[in-house]
């Protein structure tokens, strides 16, 4: 049976665009006179962070990372596996992961604990979204776009099975008949 997505708005591009002002005006406001370096974790926070950089008014710095956690296509296992590291020492950095969704909350769990060991002079964690729902472990989001409720959701970089990224809003998948295979991160 051939399957039928069609993608319900959870939150609009009007929405998405009003709160990343509202984030970047308030980190702009935090990290005067700092030395704040952007880790975007790739590839679901790639929209978010172009956005997010561009409503920060400070001289910033902005690195990729990119992480792949191990799961079937909806829930992550835990066993995170960094596939591309930062390309250089960020020790005395003020560092700002962005991140698209906390989930079980293992994924920034791991990335967090694996920055501090590169002393960094601070490590924060900027999400867009979060289910708190969901939460396995306790994972500070100093700075969060919205709180949702327990639903896979897809666009604006976040993937289903490497669909969607590019929508752009938050949308929620309605499938009927079947669905696509494998990880997402
Ligand atoms: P964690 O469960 O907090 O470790 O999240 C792991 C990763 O799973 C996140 O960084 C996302 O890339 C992905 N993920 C979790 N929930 C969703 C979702 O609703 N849509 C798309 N990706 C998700
Ligand atoms: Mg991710």
């Amino acid at each position: 049976m051939v399957a039928q997505h069609r993608v319900e708005t959870l939150i609009s591009r009007e929405a998405l665009d009003a709160r990343v002002q509202e984030l970047g005006r308030q980190i702009t406001r935090d990290y005067q006179g700092r030395e704040l370096v952007l880790v975007g974790v790739l590839k679901g926070s790639f929209m978010f962070c172009a956005d997010l950089a561009r409503a920060i008014d400070l001289p910033i710095a902005i690195e990729f990372l990119g992480l792949k956690s191990y799961g079937d296509a909806q829930t992550t296992s835990g066993v995170v596996q960094i596939t591309s590291d930062l390309p250089r020492p960020v020790a005395g950095k003020d560092l700002l992961i962005v991140e698209d969704i906390v989930d079980t909350g293992l994924t920034m769990a791991y990335l967090r604990t694996n920055l501090a060991t590169r002393n960094p002079a601070s490590v924060k964690l900027c999400a867009l979204l979060h289910k708190p729902s969901r939460a396995r472990v306790a994972t500070p989001i100093d700075y969060l776009g919205f709180s949702i409720e327990d639903r896979f959701v897809v666009g604006y970089g976040l993937d289903w099975a490497e669909r969607y990224r590019n929508l752009p809003y938050v949308g929620v998948v309605e499938v009927t008949g079947g669905e696509p295979s494998g990880s997402s991160t």
